[in-house]
């Protein structure tokens, strides 16, 4: 039994967890070998984390896999990356089935090549019945990216006569976004030292707790995303509000907070 997860507070869980895997390469490069050492074994940390939040009943996990930026690296690791994505769907499908977690992919689909689309389509197909866990994979992902297109679709609609500019609210604008179909992340987690966003879900993270920790992504196992969870239940979110007003609100008949 882990002491850990028997402190998690299963009421107050967040609803949406988004992680950015970051540290594979430099895992593996200090083990003395290639980088995609490092991605070949950060899969393992994604099917311990996918696993974690199922038992523990997380709502929706985003997993940034991929960003816009990566294209840029040694062609050499991005079609690596790329086989290592597509051999890992066709692998965990029926695992993801088995276990009621439904598949979403969120970035620039034309950007993958054919055979990684195709694949991914068909994942998104067989698991599309699933009602647990929601994995949405943000693959060739950029909030900028997101954003842009955003503004291209509601120009295209204004253009129509089929938007008034004067209409646009938050909530227009939130269905424009690749993440129309899921809650904001309540908690950000980013593992290997780095203290950045990347270019991960810019709006969507407003008001998400954010958790740095060291640890490099192929290193990270469901005790360190208890930690994270626990440390995120500790923490006092008040959207602008003061700390008195918060208080008020958790004595509020019917608050589960
Ligand atoms: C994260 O690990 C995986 C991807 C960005 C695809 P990195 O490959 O960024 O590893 P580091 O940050 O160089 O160690
Ligand atoms: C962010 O990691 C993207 C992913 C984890 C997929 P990077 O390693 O690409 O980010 P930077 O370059 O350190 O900001
Ligand atoms: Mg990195």
């Amino acid at each position: 039994m882990s002491v850990l997860k028997d402190n998690i507070d299963l009421k107050r869980l967040p609803r949406h967890i988004a992680i950015i895997m970051d540290g594979n390469g430099r895992w593996a490069q200090e083990k003395g070998q290639d980088r995609l050492f490092g991605h070949f074994h950060g899969v393992e940390s994604v099917r311990d984390i996918v696993e974690g939040c199922a038992e523990l009943g997380i709502g929706y996990l985003t997993l940034y896999a991929f960003s816009t930026e990566n294209w840029d690296r040694p062609a050499y690791e991005v079609t690596g990356l790329m086989e290592l994505l597509v051999e890992t769907i066709r692998k965990e499908v029926e695992t993801l089935n088995k276990n009621n977690i439904r598949l979403h992919v969120i970035g620039d689909m034309t950007m993958l090549p054919e055979y990684a689309s195709l694949e991914l389509k068909e994942a998104l197909e067989l698991t599309a019945a699933n009602t647990g866990l929601n994995l949405v994979m943000a693959l060739s992902y950029s909030s900028r990216w997101e954003l842009t297109e955003a503004v291209r679709s509601l120009a295209r609609e204004v253009n129509a006569g089929k938007l008034d500019p004067e209409s646009i609210t938050q909530d227009t604008l939130e269905q424009y976004l690749s993440t129309k179909d899921f809650p904001d992340p309540e908690l950000m987690i980013r593992t290997s030292g780095e203290y950045r966003i990347s270019n991960f879900l810019l709006y969507q993270l407003a008001y998400a707790e954010l958790y740095f920790t060291s640890v490099r992504w192929p290193d990270f196992r469901k005790q360190d995303l208890y930690e994270a969870i626990l440390d995120f239940q500790g923490r006092e979110r008040r959207f602008g509000k003061t700390s008195a007003q918060i208080q008020q609100d958790l004595m509020a008949p019917g608050s589960t907070f």
